[in-house]
């Protein structure tokens, strides 16, 4: 017995039309109209728009910082990631220090496996760099783990240059992408040092010691290093113009550049941590959230094609008991915020509904570019015959306000607290299972599954 989906407006990042979906099993096999088989189960979703399942491209769960863990598992993450539309998370597996990817990855399946609500797969994030390790990034390869991070700031997590130089070229070599944090932790650090020598503790010097500049310097940097290494190159969490510009003056020379940026610096701004009090911990983040003007510019870069995916960045941590390690000293304030559950209805709500983006555009940057660029699609990301059945139903008939006390992931508060949203997520489907029904997730245990994935070339 299969599954029609009657009624919706499918949405692909390319056109919108009406139609009805049939599953069977785990995969979407009819599209149309009159494909109902006898004894399907017919669900009404008329009125609702059908996009495939929403990829998030970055999130930290279960991820030790080395004073305390995150305060999502990959239980609780990918629980509120369905809750969102989210189907599949793209998680950071981190090597640490003297230890080997294999290793690595082997640590994170173990906090993974069997504790999945949505499908997941794992970055390789390189800390420590050697021949071996160059090696190893070809057994990555083979255990579907495509692209990889690296980090320009962070004291125990960044590489040199000459690092970046040899990974890229690797990298590109084995049909691998290599995700890039772009700050200068060098500077940055200096600036800590500053204004703690200063006795300048408070948290607005977390934003004053990070500023614009120093991301676009990272940016910058790594752009003349990929053109160098003649590489493809992926940059995380991009938070601003200065870095944006980057990125194009790359672009313009021919560097194939993959700009991700994150609902945060669409949304929010640096002036939350100017206000008095410690609420502000709950916006540190690295990069900071930086002046207003930068929304509007991201949200144009969305629109012009200039950045293609948005992840979250999820990196969540409780302001009672966590943010409060940095009570007396910005440095300590654990960095990262949540944000798995609320990307999709954000991005509709602010994006689309406010005409900044179009619908195809969000179904693009939350869910078809991060299949293609990390080798899924078109198992993932697709609305297609043969596509795994990752399906998620807004309704946009629906409106709510996002507060912390109704939401899914495990944390005490969300950055989006009072927002108003202009949709529900009514449904989900995972593979062709109904993981979302009436907007509460259904699931009583974890169906998740790792997705090994395939080199991506031409993604673009
Ligand atoms: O502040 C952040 N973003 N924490 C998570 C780690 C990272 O830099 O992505
Ligand atoms: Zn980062
Ligand atoms: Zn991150």
């Amino acid at each position: 017995m299969g599954i029609v989906l009657r009624g919706g407006k499918i949405v692909t990042s390319e056109k919108t039309y009406s139609s009805d979906v049939r599953i069977d099993g785990e995969k979407i096999v009819a599209i149309g109209s009159d494909i109902e088989v006898s004894g399907d189960e017919i669900v009404d979703v008329a009125g609702s728009y059908i996009i495939p399942g929403g990829i998030d491209t970055h999130t930290h769960f279960d991820l030790d910082n080395g004073a305390t863990m995150t305060a999502d598992s990959f239980a609780t993450g990918t629980k509120a990631a369905i809750a969102g539309g989210t189907t599949t998370i793209l998680d950071f597996a981190t090597q640490s220090k003297g230890e080997s990817l294999t290793d690595g990855l082997k640590v994170w399946h173990m906090k993974a496996d069997n504790k999945s609500y949505s499908d997941y797969g794992f970055h390789m994030a390189i800390t420590d760099w050697n021949d071996s390790v160059r090696d190893e990034m070809d057994v990555m390869i083979n255990e579907g783990v495509s692209s990889f991070k690296m980090y320009m700031a962070y004291k125990n997590l960044k590489v040199e240059d000459d690092v970046i130089y040899e990974a890229l070229k690797k990298s590109e070599e084995i049909g691998g992408i290599i995700g890039f944090h772009c700050e200068n932790g060098e500077v940055i650090d200096e600036l800590i040092k500053e204004a703690k020598e200063s006795g300048h503790l408070s948290l607005k010097y977390h934003p004053l010691t990070r500023p614009a500049i120093l991301e676009a310097e990272a940016t910058s940097r790594l752009m003349k290093i990929a053109e160098v290494a003649k590489s493809k190159v992926y940059v995380v969490h991009l938070s601003c113009k200065e870095s944006l510009e980057e990125v194009k003056k790359a672009e313009a020379r021919g560097v194939d550049v993959v700009v991700e940026s994150c609902p945060q610096y669409l949304l929010l701004d640096e002036e939350q941590y100017f206000a008095d009090g410690f609420e502000g911990a709950k916006y540190v983040m690295s990069p900071p959230l930086r002046e207003k003007s930068n929304n509007d510019i991201l949200w144009k870069a969305i629109s012009d094609g200039d950045i293609d995916t948005i992840g979250t960045d999820h990196c969540s941590f409780n302001f009672k008991g966590q943010k409060d390690l940095g009570k007396d000293d910005f440095s300590k304030i654990p960095n990262g915020g949540p944000g798995v559950e609320h990307r999709i209805k954000l991005l509709y709500t602010y994006g689309v509904c406010r005409d900044k983006i179009t619908i195809n555009q969000l179904v693009d940057v939350v869910s078809t570019k991060p299949a293609k660029v990390f080798g899924m699609y078109p198992q993932k990301g697709a609305i297609e015959i043969g596509s795994d059945a990752d399906i998620t139903v807004i309704n946009p008939n629906i409106k709510d306000v996002i507060k912390a006390e109704n939401q899914v992931q495990n944390v005490d508060y969300t950055p989006y607290e009072d927002f108003e949203v202009d949709c529900a997520i009514s449904r989900v489907y995972l593979r062709g299972t109904e993981v979302v029904k009436d907007g509460k997730v259904i699931s009583k245990s974890p169906t998740g599954q790792y997705v090994k994935r395939r080199q991506a070339r031409g993604a673009k």
